[in-house]
C-alpha cells in the first residue's frame, strides 16, 4: 500500500512538474536538441560528459544537430550554442552578464571575485581594477616579462640536448607564476628558483580537475549533494582551498609590508614625481590595498578573493596559451623557419639586449601563431550565462526568438573556432590565415570573450606570450618529439598527458 502511495505520489509530481514547465518548453521548441526523458531530460548525454570526453561528445553533438541546442538536464533549460550570430548578441549585451550557477563550484576559492562577482559588486571591481591594466603599466610590466622568461630559458637549456622528451608546461607554469605575482601583486615568490612544482601550483592542478568534473556532474555541482555524497572528496577540495588562500594571503601580507616599509620614502618620491609633473601609476594589488567602495576600504577578505582570481586567471589560461602554442610550432617546422627569421630580425641575436615593448608590438608573424593556437586551442573552451530576464534574438535561419528567464547558455568558443564556414580547414594549424582576415563576423574568433565581461587581461597576456616564446624560439630548435597531445577541460583547456616536445640549443652565430 505504501509503495503504491509513494508510486502515485512521484508520478502526481512528475507530471505536475512537467507541466509546469510547458511555457518553457514551447519558447525553445524552434531548436533542436538531443533526446530529453520527461521529468529528467537529457541524461543519456550527461552521463557521457566528463572533462576528457567533453570535447569529443560536445564536437559530435554540434556536427549532428546544429550550431544552436537547447537540452533539459531535470528542470533545468540548457540552451547550448557554438552559433557566431546568437553568441555575438548575448556577449555583446549590456544585460546578460550573470554567470552560470556551475561556475559557483569555484566560489569557495574565488569568492566574489571579478570572474565569479555581479551587478552593482561586479561593476565597482571592473572601474577599480580596469586603470591597473592600462598600456603604461604594461609597459613596466614588460621589464619582468623580460627577466623572468631569462629565467625560464636558463631552466630549459637542462632539457636541450636534442633528443630528450619531456612536458613544457611546468617550466612554463613557473615562469608565468612568477611574473603574476611580481607585476599585478608586486611580490616576488621565486617559483623558478625553487626549481620544483609549489604546493600553490599543485593545488590549482588539483583542485581545478576535482572542479571540471563538478561543473560536468549533475549532482555534484550542489554544494550539499557533493558534500553528502563525496564526504572525502569535500575535505580534499577544502584542503586545496586552504593550501591556496595561505598561498595568497602571504602574498598579500609580503605587499602589506613592503609598502609599510617604503611609506617613508614612497612620500618623498611621491613628491618629486609630482614636481616633475609625473603620476606614478600603482599595480593591482596597491590599487586594492587603497580602494575604497562606497567609502570604507576593501576588507581583507574581499582583497584575497580578487588576488586569488588573478592569480589564477593571471598563470593558468596563459601557461596553457604558451604550452598549446610551442607544441604547434614544434610540430610546425616551416611556422618555426618563419617565426625565428621574424624574432633575428627584429631582436637580433644578442640574448643580452632586454626586450621591450616596442620589439614585441613589431613581431606581426608571432601574432599571427599565436592567434591560430588560440583559435584552435583556446585556454576557455567554454562561456556560460544564467538568463535573469528574457533574451531577445535574431537569426538569419532560425528567426526570431526568446529564451526564457531562468535558462542556462553555455557558449561553446571552441565550436566557433573550429567551423568550417569561418575558417577553411579548421583542424589544420595555419597561422597565415589571420593575416588578412575577411571574417564576416568578429565574433567568429574570441578566445578572450568579448562585450563587457571581456578578459581584461588580454594585452597583459599577448605581451606575456610575445616575450616567453620570442626568446624561447630564438634560443632553442623545438622538436616534433613525443606524444600528440590529448585535450582535457579543466576548467582551463589542458593536454591530460602534458606537451611534448624536444628542445635543441641554437648557434645563432649563423
Ligand atoms: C591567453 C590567456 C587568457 C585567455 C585566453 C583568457 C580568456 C578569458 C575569457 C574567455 C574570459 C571570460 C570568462 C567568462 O566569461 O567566463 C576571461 C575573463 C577574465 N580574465 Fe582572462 N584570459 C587570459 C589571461 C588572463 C590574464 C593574464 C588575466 C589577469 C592578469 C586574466 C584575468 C581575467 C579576469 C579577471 C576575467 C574576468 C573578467 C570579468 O568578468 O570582468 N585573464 N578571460
Amino acid at each position: 500500500m505504501l509503495l503504491i502511495a509513494i508510486v502515485v505520489f512521484l508520478l502526481t509530481a512528475g507530471f505536475l512538474f512537467h507541466w509546469g514547465q510547458r511555457a518553457r518548453r514551447a519558447a525553445v521548441a524552434n531548436l533542436p536538441g538531443p533526446y530529453c526523458f520527461p521529468v529528467l531530460g537529457a541524461v543519456q548525454l550527461m552521463c557521457k560528459l566528463n572533462p576528457k570526453t567533453f570535447i569529443k561528445t560536445s564536437h559530435e553533438q554540434v556536427k549532428k544537430l546544429g550550431t544552436l541546442q537547447r537540452a533539459w538536464v531535470l528542470n533545468r533549460l540548457l540552451i547550448v550554442s557554438c552559433d557566431v550570430e546568437f553568441n555575438e548578441q548575448l556577449l555583446a549585451s549590456q544585460e546578460h552578464l550573470v554567470k552560470l550557477p556551475a561556475y559557483m563550484v569555484l566560489g569557495q576559492w574565488l569568492g566574489n571575485g571579478l570572474l565569479l562577482s555581479d551587478g552593482k559588486a561586479w561593476h565597482q571591481r571592473r572601474k577599480i581594477i580596469t586603470p591597473t591594466f592600462h598600456f603604461a603599466i604594461l609597459e613596466q610590466f614588460v621589464e619582468v616579462f623580460d627577466q623572468q622568461s631569462n629565467i625560464c630559458v636558463q631552466r630549459l637549456q637542462q632539457k636541450a640536448d636534442g633528443s630528450s622528451i619531456f612536458d613544457v608546461y611546468p617550466f612554463i607554469c613557473l615562469a608565468t607564476l612568477d611574473i603574476i605575482a611580481e607585476t599585478a601583486m608586486g611580490t616576488k615568490v621565486n617559483a623558478q628558483m625553487a626549481d620544483q612544482m609549489t604546493p600553490y601550483v599543485n593545488a590549482v592542478n588539483e583542485c581545478t580537475a576535482l572542479f571540471a568534473w563538478r561543473f560536468m556532474s549533475v549532482y555534484a555541482q550542489n554544494e550539499l549533494l557533493f558534500t553528502l555524497l563525496h564526504p572525502l572528496l569535500k575535505l580534499r577540495q577544502s584542503k586545496l582551498i586552504r593550501i591556496m588562500h595561505e598561498f595568497t594571503t602571504k602574498v598579500i601580507e609580503q605587499r602589506r609590508q613592503t609598502l609599510e616599509k617604503k611609506q617613508q620614502s614612497e612620500d618623498s618620491t611621491v613628491e618629486s614625481e609630482q614636481v616633475l609633473g609625473k603620476k606614478r601609476r600603482m599595480a593591482l594589488l596597491d590599487v586594492l590595498l587603497q580602494a575604497s567602495v562606497e567609502g570604507r576600504p576593501l576588507r581583507n577578505d574581499e582583497i584575497r578573493e580578487e588576488v586569488d582570481t588573478f592569480m589564477f586567471e593571471g598563470h593558468d589560461t596563459t601557461t596553457s596559451a604558451i604550452s598549446f602554442c610551442l607544441w604547434q610550432i614544434s610540430r610546425n617546422p616551416e611556422v618555426q623557419q618563419k617565426m625565428l627569421a621574424e624574432i633575428l630580425q627584429v631582436l637580433g641575436t644578442d640574448r643580452n639586449r632586454s626586450i621591450n615593448i616596442r620589439d614585441l608590438n613589431e613581431l606581426k608573424y608571432m601574432e599571427c601563431v599565436m592567434k591560430e593556437s588560440l583559435r584552435m586551442h583556446p585556454p576557455v573552451p567554454v562561456l556560460g550565462r544564467t538568463l535573469k530576464n528574457d533574451f531577445k534574438y535574431t537569426h538569419s535561419t532560425l528567426g526570431d526568438g526568446v529564451i526564457p528567464a531562468g535558462s542556462e547558455v553555455i557558449m561553446g568558443l571552441i565550436g566557433m573556432h573550429h567551423q568550417e564556414k569561418y575558417f577553411p580547414e579548421p583542424e589544420v594549424f595555419r597561422p597565415d590565415r589571420h593575416d588578412h582576415e575577411e571574417r564576416t563576423s568578429s565574433y567568429a574568433y574570441v578566445p578572450f570573450s568579448a562585450g563587457p565581461r571581456n578578459c581584461i587581461g588580454q594585452k597583459f597576456a599577448q605581451l606575456e606570450m610575445k616575450m616567453l616564446l620570442a626568446k624561447i624560439v630564438r634560443e632553442f630548435e623545438l622538436l616534433p618529439l613525443g606524444e600528440p597531445i590529448e585535450m582535457v577541460v579543466n576548467i582551463v583547456l589542458r593536454s591530460d598527458n602534458g606537451f611534448q616536445l624536444g628542445m635543441r640549443r641554437r648557434n645563432l652565430s649563423i
